[in-house]
């Protein structure tokens, strides 16, 4: 599979995913149940687990969604932006951020220490994917769909420079 300069491999099938999403949301729908958290969705990449996870959570809930941007081609900058706020007020609340991936930790920390500032009930992490290896800050995942290694994907809500979003498997770059 081919997108812009790089050819990326099948890695991870929809059905897979598909499985371990429901096992997340089936924790969470455990851990969560008469607490009505507020699920923070993070675009772009976890647009499609946050649809996939909402629709198998069955507890009362809410969602927003926050925009943040920290990635440029397949290095992490270290360095984050929101582009989109918080909307929902938080405080009280108890708060689970849904990521795409966690790769250097530096995105989930900004986001930790953003929404930390309106004084939530409580904050969780419930990611994808999860790369251990390339962890750069101390910060706890509670959720994690699947430990990957510390390689580039793609898919699923992954992108590869805007592209491959769309596609229901995740792929590996091929090096
Ligand atoms: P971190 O701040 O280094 O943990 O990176 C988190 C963000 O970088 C994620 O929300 C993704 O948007 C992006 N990212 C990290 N690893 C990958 C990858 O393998 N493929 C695509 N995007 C990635
Ligand atoms: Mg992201």
């Amino acid at each position: 599979m081919h997108l812009i300069d790089k050819t990326f491999e099948p890695f991870i099938s929809e059905e897979k995913i598909l499985q371990q999403v429901k096992r997340v949301a089936q924790e969470i729908n455990h851990d969560y149940t008469h607490l009505n958290p507020l699920f923070v969705g993070v675009l772009n990449g976890a647009f499609m687990f946050a649809a996939d996870l909402l629709k198998n959570v069955t507890i009362p809930s809410e969602v927003t969604f926050i925009k943040v941007k920290s990635y440029e081609g397949i290095q992490s900058k270290g360095q984050v932006s929101n582009l989109i706020g918080l909307e929902t007020p938080a405080e009280g609340r108890h708060i689970v951020i849904l990521e795409d991936i966690v790769d250097s930790g530096h995105t989930i920390q900004h986001l930790l220490k953003m929404l930390q500032e309106q004084h939530p009930a409580s904050i969780h992490i419930a990611t994808l994917l999860f790369k251990p290896q390339s962890l750069q800050t101390d910060v706890q995942v509670k959720y994690v769909g699947f430990e990957i290694p510390p390689q580039f994907m793609v898919g699923y809500g992954l992108d590869y420079n805007g592209q491959g979003r769309n596609l229901r498997d995740i792929y590996r770059l091929k090096t």
